[in-house]
């Protein structure tokens, strides 16, 4: 809250005093003002011209994209979502990264069934239709893979907030709370994990603690207020909020209560992390505070030249809401509070914006974020330090962007 109001201050401040110049030219004689166009002469497209809409041709560069040598078949594969050139919060399912161990599946409604067993009261099948008739809630989350930016352990490599980051994105779940259905069933006391898996080939087997499950998870056949697609599990998919995206199990089809973890290959040779002293970390299901500025990036260089800059970028944190997000244009010697946008909730992607006037110097540009648990993210060498260099997963270090004179950005590390 604080850091809230005193960016904003510093922020109105700032443009007043720097007696800001927006571009409001009169663009005297410019044909597209003073001729009639094409577009007014004659009608559009009738209603009925794309009864499900798509994004205009003009657009069509915002798409997934994959990073070749990323993708040796794309059968097990990861593409990545085009952040740098999304705005507020909400990722469109159609450019939503996928990330499939074994291809994405088609399933129908029909032949869907979703089964509770193990230490259960009462072993349960659910149909779709059965799902839909539980009390159901609506909730904003960003599902992001433990592996987002695992490319960028041993330095700068990939030219794009896209390929940095981009293993995340953020919708509204219609779903129903997983304790409802696991009360319907029934939850012995024994029972203290649940191990969740998929209808796909690779079924991504992976065990969560009760407690989460009994919390915050939603078995969710809805997102941004349409049916799932394909790519993100339809018809059900489970939604395991702030946690890594692994655990958030595609064409839910089974769902068995038991003791312990089952300590699947998902939990044990992947998705740990092998620190320097050669002993791994595991069950690091929490993605920790991270942010990243996907405005001006490598792909949105400034083309405007100095004066009014918009400086955007996104922040999350798996363990609560972002309280802050610092912004500095030195490489991290100096640091200004970014103003958040809008109300920042828990465990969803948090925007924010730094309004600047550039005065056409080169900038490293950095974002910092703080979550309400006080945890701040760290700069990389930083989390080198801790973690060592054999890691994959669970990069959350501050990202650098070199911006030169003339506007083009670069990746770049700074010591
Ligand atoms: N669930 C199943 N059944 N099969 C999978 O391959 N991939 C997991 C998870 N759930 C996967 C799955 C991984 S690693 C991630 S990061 C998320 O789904 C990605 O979800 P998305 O493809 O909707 O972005
Ligand atoms: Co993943």
């Amino acid at each position: 809250m604080t850091s809230k109001t005193s960016s904003r201050r510093q922020f109105l401040v700032g443009a007043a005093s720097a007696g800001v110049a927006f571009p409001t030219a009169s663009r005297a004689g410019d044909p597209l003002i003073t001729e009639v166009q094409d577009w007014a002469i004659g009608h559009g497209d009738g209603v009925d011209a794309s009864p499900y809409g798509l994004p205009i041709s003009h657009e069509s560069h915002v798409v997934r994209r994959n990073v070749e040598w990323l993708t040796a078949d794309t059968i097990s594969s990861i593409n990545f979502t085009p952040i740098h050139a999304l705005e507020g919060t909400i990722t469109p399912q159609g450019v939503g990264f996928e990330r499939h161990h074994s291809g994405a599946i088609d399933l129908s409604k029909p032949d869907y069934r979703l089964m509770i067993n193990g230490l259960v009261d009462q072993p349960l099948v659910f149909t779709y239709e059965d799902i839909e008739r539980f009390p159901r809630e609506n909730h904003v989350y960003f599902c992001e893979c433990a592996a987002n930016s695992g490319m960028e352990w041993n330095g700068a490599q990939l030219n794009g907030a896209q390929f940095t980051h981009g293993m995340i994105h953020n919708m509204e779940y219609t779903g129903v709370p997983l304790r409802l259905l696991l009360e319907e069933a029934g939850v012995q006391t024994a029972g203290k994990w649940v191990f969740v898996e998929g209808a796909d080939a690779s079924s991504n087997g992976r065990s969560i603690p009760l407690d989460k499950a009994l919390g915050d998870c939603l078995v969710a056949f809805k997102a941004n207020g349409e049916a799932l697609r394909k790519e993100h599990g339809y018809p059900v998919r489970l939604v395991v909020p702030g946690w890594e995206g692994n655990l958030w199990i595609k064409w839910l089809r089974r769902i068995e209560v038991t003791k312990g973890p089952v300590e699947t290959k998902e939990e044990t040779s992947k998705y740990t992390d092998l620190l320097g002293s050669g002993i791994a970390r595991k069950w690091t299901w929490e993605m920790d505070a991270k942010s990243v500025i996907t405005a001006p990036s490598p792909q949105m260089p400034i083309r405007h030249g100095t004066g009014p800059l918009v400086i955007t970028g996104l922040a999350w944190s798996g363990r609560g809401a972002i309280e802050g997000v610092d912004i500095s244009l030195d490489g991290g010697v100096n640091w200004t509070p970014a103003r958040l946008d809008g109300q920042a909730r828990a465990k969803a992607l948090t925007r924010f914006y730094l309004d600047h006037v550039w005065d056409g110097g080169q900038m490293l540009l950095q974002s910092r974020a703080r979550d309400s648990t006080g945890y701040v993210q760290p700069k990389k060498d930083d989390l080198r330090r801790v973690r060592g260099l054999n890691s994959t997963y669970h990069n959350n270090a501050i990202q650098t962007w070199w911006v030169n004179a003339e506007g083009m950005v670069e990746n770049v590390e700074v010591a």
